[in-house]
């Protein structure tokens, strides 16, 4: 298979040379996000973000973030559940 007809993230049809463009243009990957929206297609990324991170390992270390969002997508409810338990720890 062809670099040119790799798909990064198959809900927003995002392809290779499309992120190797921006990689190469200094964009990290919040900006990367932003402006292709992948991962913010409808499996939200479950399918995509470690593709995307992988081809960010490949060409520039520094692009990676250090924080991981969450695999699933969570319910508010849920995040402040989590910090509201941790302030009485
Ligand atoms: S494949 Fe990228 S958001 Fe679903």
């Amino acid at each position: 298979m062809k670099k040119n007809n790799l798909i990064v993230c198959r809900c927003e049809d995002i392809t290779w040379p499309e992120i190797e463009d921006l990689i190469k243009k200094g964009f990290t990957l919040e900006e990367i996000k932003k402006l292709t929206r992948c991962g913010m297609g409808y499996c939200q990324g479950r399918t995509c973000f470690n593709i995307l991170i992988r081809l960010l390992k490949i060409t520039n270390q520094n692009l990676i973030p250090k924080k991981r969002p969450p695999l699933k997508p969570m319910v508010i409810k849920e995040i402040v559940s989590y910090f509201e338990n941790e302030k009485q720890l």
